[in-house]
């Protein structure tokens, strides 16, 4: 086999293997970060990650914390500059992105880049240790 047919097989043979990965979603290679619409679950906060203050977890595509004073907090988990997921910093009651360190208080609004819209935030009401999460 020539050189350049060699190449030319290996080539098409990596676009083969790479494509569902980039064309498998509607955005390609890049992250989603389209918010979550009609949110409503309920999580039992007496167990897990949110039966201490300053815990927090992921679902449904929300991020629910408890901060350090106990009240509870619900955003979109995606970051809006490229969609990774962000985390919850109890010290600072904030969302802080891992990827390119977007920081979003409390309310979910941008205080740090470089996303540049705000975090889509949820209602959370408590009723005995039943919290629900809703749009
Ligand atoms: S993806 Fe979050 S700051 Fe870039």
């Amino acid at each position: 086999m020539k050189r350049k047919d060699f190449l030319a097989q290996v080539g098409i043979g990596a676009a083969l293997v790479l494509a569902p990965v980039c064309f498998g979603s509607l955005t390609g290679c890049k992250k989603t970060s389209t918010p979550p619409t009609n949110v409503d679950f309920t999580i039992d906060v007496s167990t897990g990650a949110l039966s201490n203050n300053g815990g927090f977890l992921v679902k449904d595509r929300v991020i629910v914390a408890r901060t350090n004073s106990g009240t509870f907090l619900a955003v979109a988990t995606a970051c809006t500059h490229e969609g990774t997921t962000i985390n919850y910093n109890a010290t600072n009651n904030n969302f802080v992105c891992p990827n390119h360190n977007a920081m979003f208080n409390s309310s979910g609004a941008v205080t740090q880049g470089p996303a540049n819209s705000n975090l889509t935030k949820y209602n959370t009401t408590l009723t005995g240790t039943m919290l629900r999460v809703f749009t």
